[in-house]
């Protein structure tokens, strides 16, 4: 069976037994459901039906649902077992029928549909825990169905209770499980664990919901929810042993294959390259074309990471960055059927993903040149900081760190490395935390709270004399700080936080973080030398050019959202933003896709606002008044009765708490490098300002030039492919014969055709060959408008008292031209080559006249 033919085969099966069949949800979960960044389950999109908050079309239903697990994303590759994407065949009760049904069914698909042979199929069931007891009712119905006792086992709530989250629908689950073989492992059935037991379908009894103190309680309803990974039942049903094998992927594997000239199977580093492409060239095509764009935050970082591990091990395969694009072919062609919305937005997934690709490969190129700063720095080690730092901060994969350093003679401290990413997983998993404030954010409300808020005088200054008001070490060499007076903002409305430093008598420190309570903030900084006490007269600066960047990108913001308006309409809603000093995003409302000409129009009117060098300026004032003067921003937001205003000109006022250029002219110039859909009736503009922008244009235009450059070598190769195509073609032998031979001479005047005169003289020379001594060869062509002639005589023909000179002084002026040479060799070019046939027949008379003994 092929893939597409199980999953048809089971969502008939259950369509037969009164399910309804409901089309796949999307990848990005409901906005309701902030508990997970992707689809994970495909009884996620049912959840409201499972609490009893809404009715189900049919207390019946079926899918196979699109669904993303990030728990494992770098495990891919490294077996031949872990997905991200993968569709889960599921199939629903909501109050109807429960554990008895459900497992018949199970059994029935297995045996009947799917053809699995019984005595192969092992069952585990929930031995119990405190408050739920073990299900021997699901036990026995098994029995029932004539699984014998010894191939059903008990296992507890980490393998047979299933929850959606920490919190929500839950319930005992049973699994079924085939035994793929002693060549597997041992024996003992799933309790064993190993390779040999393969899990594949979960039935849950979703019985129970789960509060965030741990304690359950009953749902209005006994349910059923299951799931089986289709991916794994094709591997089982295709007998083969992986995913990878399976008629889904193999096209994926087989484009890389092709791409790459590599084998699946021949080299073990090749295979893990292999496996990484086809599992994420599927996950990024489903993300992106359910409307994830590449970015830095949650799903979108998540599509992020697979394109650019993609393009690192598309690297690996030596494939050029862009070529992961190709990849979303053979996905669209495998699963368009069964998932419309691939084809519906297969051209706009290329877009996103090419332009990722394109991005990661800058990143890569400026990667590459710190790495080689690096390494030129290093002495025997590169050090777990600096290979952290590639990593974290420019995108630069840790694989190609070492390969660098390795080619280079040089160790990396991977421990280092390791110890660093540990702690920034912990860090954000501490700040992810959904349950109740994390221990950091805790301490940080704890300083906020031992001072009067910090005053913030970044909208003017830059640079504040200051004290500090609290202070507490964290023990990790940083330590959170508060100003009486910061100039440091802190992330808000899109800007990101300053950094910068602090200088006081007794020590300094780096500033790496801004954090905001309300109008307060709290500071992170990483202690340097010496102390910073509480009381301790200090210079707080912020990182200057980094904070001018930013702002010329967040003015630039604003005159794109006055443009935006402008052409598209006053319905423009702004939907989001990033301003930072490498770029800026802008997320809007609008239907279909911005017209390129429109984006030039757009560009071109902003770029029109910074040559005016308008002035900035802004001031607080009450909310009625902005509103009134026409100010936009996002009213409905929870400002106070006074707000801040910004305006450009008199073209642009916004409510903005960022900070701000003084005069339009500082923005610089201003360029759109990418415009995509967010989803449906949303869009974003990435743009880039100043010299961020004047490089982009540098390495396009850089790029072009290659580009044309390596069109024009093409050309002079097909022009010379021509030309040697050309001489070959004419019909030497043929010529020859009609050679007229006169005493010692053998005379032969024709008109050919060639390109040029190098032409003309090479198969002027082959009849030289071929008539032999007493050749006299002339020829004419016509080429680009022009008359060419030339006159070649072999030794024996000059001896006879021939000259081609003189042939050629006599017949040039008859095509307009002129021309001369020896008595062997001479050549003309004219202007009238319509004439040649009368230049050719004085050549021919001159050549075949009588001559005097
Ligand atoms: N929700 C369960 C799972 O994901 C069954 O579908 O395994």
């Amino acid at each position: 069976m092929t893939t597409n033919e199980i999953r048809e085969a089971f969502l008939a099966y259950f369509a037969r037994q009164g399910h309804l069949r409901i089309p796949s949800a999307s990848l990005v979960p409901f906005e309701d459901d902030p508990s997970v960044l992707l689809t994970i389950a495909g009884m996620q999109p049912l959840k409201s039906y499972f609490m009893g908050a809404d009715t189900p079309p049919r207390p019946r239903m079926t899918s196979s649902q699109k669904c993303f697990r990030t728990n494992d994303i770098d495990q891919v590759g490294h077996t031949a077992r872990h997905l991200t994407f993968f569709e889960m065949l599921g199939n629903f009760s909501i109050g109807d029928y429960f554990k008895d049904d459900a497992i018949r069914f199970g059994w029935e698909v297995s045996t009947e549909v799917f053809g699995l042979d019984p005595e192969r199929i092992w069952i585990t069931v929930f031995e119990g825990m405190d408050g739920v007891p073990g299900d021997d009712e699901a036990l026995e119905k098994w029995v029932e169905l004539g699984v014998p006792r010894d191939r059903i086992q008990r296992l507890g709530e980490a393998d047979n209770f299933w929850k959606a989250g920490p919190t929500g629908p839950c319930g005992p689950n049973t699994e079924l499980y085939l035994d793929r073989g002693p060549s597997f492992g041992p024996e003992g059935g799933p309790a064993v664990g190993g390779d040999r037991y393969l899990e594949y379908w979960n039935l849950v009894f979703m019985q129970y919901e789960r509060a965030a103190d741990g304690t359950l309680s009953p749902l209005p309803a006994k349910n059923i929810d299951t799931g089986a990974g289709l991916e794994r039942m094709a591997a089982i049903l295709q007998d083969v042993p992986s995913v990878f094998e399976t008629d889904g992927f193999r096209p994926l594997i087989a484009w890389a294959e092709q791409a790459s000239g590599r084998r699946y199977g021949a080299d073990g580093r090749d295979d893990r390259a292999l496996r990484v492409l086809a599992d994420h060239g599927r996950a990024m095509t489903f993300l992106a074309s359910d409307g994830v764009v590449p970015g830095n935050e949650g799903r979108d970082y998540v599509l992020r990471r697979i394109v650019r591990r993609a393009v690192s091990e598309a690297g690996h395969l030596g494939l050029p960055p862009d070529a992961v694009v190709g990849l979303t072919g053979p996905v669209v062609d495998g699963w368009g059927d069964a998932y419309p919305e691939l084809r519906d937005r297969a051209a706009e997934v290329r877009d996103v993903i090419g332009a990722e690709a394109e991005q990661f490969a800058r990143t890569l190129t400026q990667g590459r040149r710190l790495l080689g700063e690096v390494i030129a720095r290093s002495e025997g080690t590169v050090s777990g900081e600096d290979a952290f730092r590639l990593h974290d901060t420019f995108g630069f994969p840790l694989d190609l760190t070492l390969e660098a350093a390795q080619d280079a003679g040089l160790g990396v401290d991977a421990e280092g490395f390791e110890r660093l990413m540990g702690e920034q997983r912990e860090r954000s998993r501490a700040g992810g935390a959904a349950d109740g404030a994390s221990d950091l954010s805790e301490r940080v409300a704890l300083v906020a709270r031992e001072s009067a808020p910090a005053e913030f005088v970044g909208w003017d200054d830059t640079v504040a004399d200051t004290r500090v008001t609290a202070m507490e070490e964290l023990g990790d060499g940083t330590a959170l700080l508060k100003l009486e007076r910061s100039p440091f903002y802190a992330e808000g409305g899109g800007q990101v936080s300053d950094t910068g430093r602090i200088d006081g008598p007794d020590g300094g420190a780096v500033v790496v973080d801004v954090m905001r309570l309300g109008a307060d903030q709290v500071l992170r900084v990483r202690l340097e030398q010496g102390h910073l006490p509480v009381g301790s007269e200090v210079t707080a600066r912020v990182d200057g050019p980094r904070r001018r960047q930013t702002q010329a990108n967040h003015t630039a913001t604003h005159v794109l959202n006055w443009a935006l308006r402008e052409t598209l309409g006053q319905g423009v809603r702004q939907a989001g933003s990033y301003v930072g000093p490498d770029k800026l995003r802008f997320d809007f409302t609008h239907r279909g896709r911005v017209a390129p000409e429109t984006l030039v129009e757009i560009e071109r009117m902003v770029n029109g606002r910074v040559d005016e060098d308008q002035p900035v300026g802004w001031e607080i004032t009450d909310r009625q008044a902005a509103a009134d003067a026409g100010a936009i921003g996002l009213f409905e937001e929870k400002y106070g009765e006074r707000v801040r205003v910004v305006s450009a000109g008199d073209f642009s006022q916004e409510l903005c708490g960022g900070t701000h250029v003084s005069r339009t002219g500082e923005i610089g110039p201003f360029v759109i490098t990418a415009e995509a859909s967010t989803g449906a009736g949303s869009r974003r503009i990435e743009a880039l300002t100043g010299t961020a922008a004047v490089a982009w244009l540098r390495d396009r235009e850089r790029a072009l030039l290659d580009e044309v450059a390596a069109r024009d070598e093409r050309i002079r190769e097909l022009q010379s492919e021509l030309k040697r195509a050309k001489t070959t073609r004419t019909d030497v032998g043929g010529l020859a014969e009609q050679a007229v031979t006169i005493g010692d001479v053998r005379a032969l005047v024709a008109q050919v055709e060639a390109g040029d005169m190098d032409e003309l003289l090479a198969i002027a020379d082959r009849l030289k060959g071929t008539l032999g001594d007493g050749a006299a060869v002339v020829l004419g062509a016509a080429s680009e408008g022009k008359a060419l002639i030339v006159a070649s005589l072999a030794p024996g023909a000059v001896a006879a008292g021939l000259s081609a000179g003189a042939v050629i002084r006599e017949v040039a002026p008859v095509v307009g031209g002129g021309g001369g040479g020896k008595d062997a060799m001479a050549r003309a070019g004219g202007k009238d080559p319509e004439r040649l046939p009368d230049a050719l027949a004085a050549a021919r008379a001159i050549l075949t006249a009588p001559r005097g003994a």
